[in-house]
């Protein structure tokens, strides 16, 4: 018998421990303290999903076998704009993220990104075996770069990521934007469309995917119940896409693939349009607060459209991280996203927000 190789000879090449996810660090201990590293929301969670969760029983019985109440939910949440049987559920915004990159990216292809961005766009391609083509943001705005995409396009190309509002950044792609790389886009290429912090934008030059998904494009929408409706840690998240592309994507879900407590307590947030309606308020006003106190500061920072907020480091990042954590206020260094120099900080509750800028007070 010929030798046997080592385990290891068949770990696939381009997976490296590099490209694994890192979360932020744990809460100090001892200290009382703000967590404005993970854009959550700063309000906590509707009181109509800790209701339904408290009440919930019976949990020796699988759940559905289908995501079929939640669509249905979600198609009125949007305004009956699509059919239920568009949307597509699964553990977090980030599974559908992986479930389109499985159900389309083969060892060679290409996926467009543009960094800086949320990090497992790289990650989740490097791991499907595609190779990266980065067509950066530009400008101190920025701005996605849509010629540069255009050009990018080969016959390899099989996803292009956008972001709006972007994270890190908070920026957002304008709907003229999204037109003009639309028109230029071959059609067997997936636009995914990460909207997940579509709640906070209030620019009028904004448009989320409905309508070009209604108008038959092959977009894959991708929101998140972990921002807005504060249930980061029940992990849900949904798409919304063309009926073809749903019906392709339904066949990576796997079998009751979402537990009962999630999606009881995904239709109660769906219905509790009152707490996103207060979600959103403090989220300007908190943002306004932070942006004047910012340039009080003399902070460089980017005017964002989502729950966060980049700013230009004034010492070294790994610096302002630290004695930032030590005063109990943790905040996110987001090289790895990209962004060198720079860190994202979450709009937090008013206490949070005023610890933050009495803590920069400090430091500088
Ligand atoms: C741009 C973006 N997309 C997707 C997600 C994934 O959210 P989740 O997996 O918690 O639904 C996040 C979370 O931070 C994000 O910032």
């Amino acid at each position: 018998m010929n030798e046997r190789k080592v385990i290891s000879e068949h770990f696939k090449p381009y997976v490296h421990s590099k490209n694994a996810y890192k979360g932020g660090r744990p809460a100090p201990k001892g200290l009382k303290s703000y967590k404005l590293s993970s854009n959550e929301n700063a309000l906590g969670t509707s009181p109509k999903v800790k209701q339904i969760i408290h009440n919930s029983d019976n949990f020796n019985i699988y759940p559905d076998n289908t995501d079929e109440k939640l669509r249905i939910a979600l198609s009125i949440h949007h305004d009956n704009i699509l059919h239920p049987d568009q949307f597509i559920c699964g553990n977090s915004g980030s599974e559908v993220l992986e479930m389109a990159i499985r159900a389309f990216i083969n060892e060679g292809d290409e996926v467009i990104l543009s960094n800086p961005c949320f990090l497992p766009y790289h990650t989740f391609s490097t791991r499907a075996g595609a190779k990266i083509v980065d067509v950066p943001l530009h400008g101190d705005q920025y701005q996605l770069d849509v010629d540069g995409i255009v050009r990018a396009i080969s016959n390899r190309t099989r996803i292009i990521f956008l972001t709006s509002p972007n994270n890190p950044t908070g920026t957002i792609i304008t709907s003229r934007q999204i037109d003009a790389l639309l028109s230029q886009t071959p059609s067997d290429v997936l636009i995914v469309y990460d909207e997940v912090y579509y709640q906070y934008s209030d620019s009028e030059e904004y448009k989320t995917a409905l309508t070009y998904v209604k108008k038959g494009h092959n977009i894959l929408a991708i929101n998140s119940f972990s921002k807005a409706f504060g249930m980061a840690s029940l992990r849900l998240g949904y798409g919304y896409t063309t009926p073809e592309i749903a019906n392709y994507l339904r066949l990576f879900q796997r079998p009751f693939l979402i537990n009962k407590l999630t999606v009881a307590a995904g239709l109660a947030a769906l219905s509790d349009k009152e707490f996103i309606n207060i979600t959103i308020k403090h989220n300007l006003n908190q943002r306004e607060y932070l942006e004047s106190e910012f340039e009080r500061l003399g902070i460089n920072y980017t005017p964002t459209q989502g729950n966060f907020h980049l700013i230009h480091s004034p010492i070294p990042t790994n610096e302002l991280v630290d004695t930032l954590y030590d005063q109990g206020v943790m905040v996110r260094d987001v090289g790895s996203f990209g962004a060198p120099g720079k860190v994202r900080i979450t709009i937090g509750t008013d206490e949070g927000n005023r610890a933050l800028v009495k803590a920069l007070e400090k430091i500088l």
